[in-house]
């Protein structure tokens, strides 16, 4: 198994399957989001349970791969010059884990460089700022507006990325057996501050900086139960499947949910979340446009 088996390269990295982590019973199902720009999130996973990319990629090993530092030290032994190349960078002797990390910490760096391509927004940006005329992108603009006014959609997907960074609940209908609730965020606060390998812990290279600072001032309250990180929309409709759970095939389906359904879900707690919009069928169209256009 590779990043790739579940990541496909051919849908912005994400999983084209709704759901795609491996079955060992601990894992909630869950959608693997995309991966262009990831490197500008400040927590990973949708319930933030990491804080840095390298430990995001550890987390994948252990569990999705079930890997281990001994099982990597073993493919390392078939393919001596990989392990040079990791040797050079993991420092003098490492142990079997420095090196698992080091392996992380490579994939992480590979990670980092995935980038979304220019994008239709970005043209009608250009013509902005240039002065030009942007009536080619009428339907554009129009989808912004509603995104903005009527759909209050940058309460939480705000600032380049169209992403607060932060985890928010976007009301959809819990699954109909309770007992799977995936309470994302309350849950992954629990699993951070118990995690080994984190921005503050004993293998990083930062563990005083602002990433460990920022995580060790997490508090843990119910405002967290079934809050999921607010998805970065750049790119977004290269991706074959929306939310965390990957319910919605179609843009439109996510814009049909906001427009008709959040209403109809009771929430624990008083985050901002959004109230049905009720938009008529042209907004919806515009907005799809604009969606289209990140
Ligand atoms: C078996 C499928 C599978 C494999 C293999 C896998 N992932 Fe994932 N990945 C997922 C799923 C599912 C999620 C979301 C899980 C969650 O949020 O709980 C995810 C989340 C992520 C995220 C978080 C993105 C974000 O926006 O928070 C990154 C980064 C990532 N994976 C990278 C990797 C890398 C690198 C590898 C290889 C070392 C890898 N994945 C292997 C399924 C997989
Ligand atoms: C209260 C904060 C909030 C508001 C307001 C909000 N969203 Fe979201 N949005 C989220 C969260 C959180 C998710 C992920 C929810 C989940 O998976 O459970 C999400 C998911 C999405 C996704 C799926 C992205 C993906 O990669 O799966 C799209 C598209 C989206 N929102 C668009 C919009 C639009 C359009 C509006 C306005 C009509 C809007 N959002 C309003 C927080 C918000």
């Amino acid at each position: 198994m590779a990043c790739a088996t579940c990541h496909d390269p051919n849908a912005a990295f994400s999983s084209v399957a709704a759901v795609a982590n491996t079955d060992d019973g601990n894992l909630q199902p869950r959608h693997a989001p995309g991966l262009l720009d990831v490197a500008q999130n400040r927590w990973f996973f949708w319930d933030g349970r990491r804080d840095t990319l390298w430990g995001q990629a550890l987390e994948a090993m252990g569990t999705d791969m079930r890997s281990s530092p001994v099982r990597v030290s073993a493919v390392l032994d078939r393919d001596p010059v990989l392990r040079g190349r990791l040797l050079s960078l993991a420092g003098p002797a490492p142990d079997s884990e420095t090196l698992y990390v080091t392996v992380g910490k490579a994939i992480a760096a590979y990670v980092e460089t995935l980038a979304s391509p220019p994008s239709r927004f970005d043209g009608y940006v250009a013509a902005l700022k240039a002065g030009r005329p942007t009536k080619d992108y009428a339907q554009v603009e129009a989808g912004l507006r509603v995104f903005l006014r009527e759909g209050q959609c940058a309460t939480c997907h705000n600032g380049p990325m169209l992403t607060d960074g932060e985890f928010h609940s976007a009301r959809l209908p819990a699954a109909a057996d309770e007992t799977a609730e995936d309470t994302g965020r309350f849950m992954g606060l629990y699993l951070l501050a118990n995690a080994r390998y984190t921005a503050g812990g004993p293998f990083s290279d930062d563990p005083k900086g602002a990433r460990a600072q920022l995580s060790a001032a997490q508090i843990r309250s119910r405002d967290a139960w079934a809050t999921f990180k607010t998805p970065a929309l750049r790119g977004v409709s290269h991706q074959p499947r929306f939310m965390h759970d990957g319910r919605f095939a179609t843009l439109a389906q996510v814009i049909d949910h906001y427009s008709d359904t959040p209403g109809s879900t009771s929430l624990l707690h008083d985050d901002p979340a959004p109230r049905a919009l009720n938009l008529t069928a042209r907004q919806k169209r515009d907005l799809l446009t604009f969606l289209a256009a990140l």
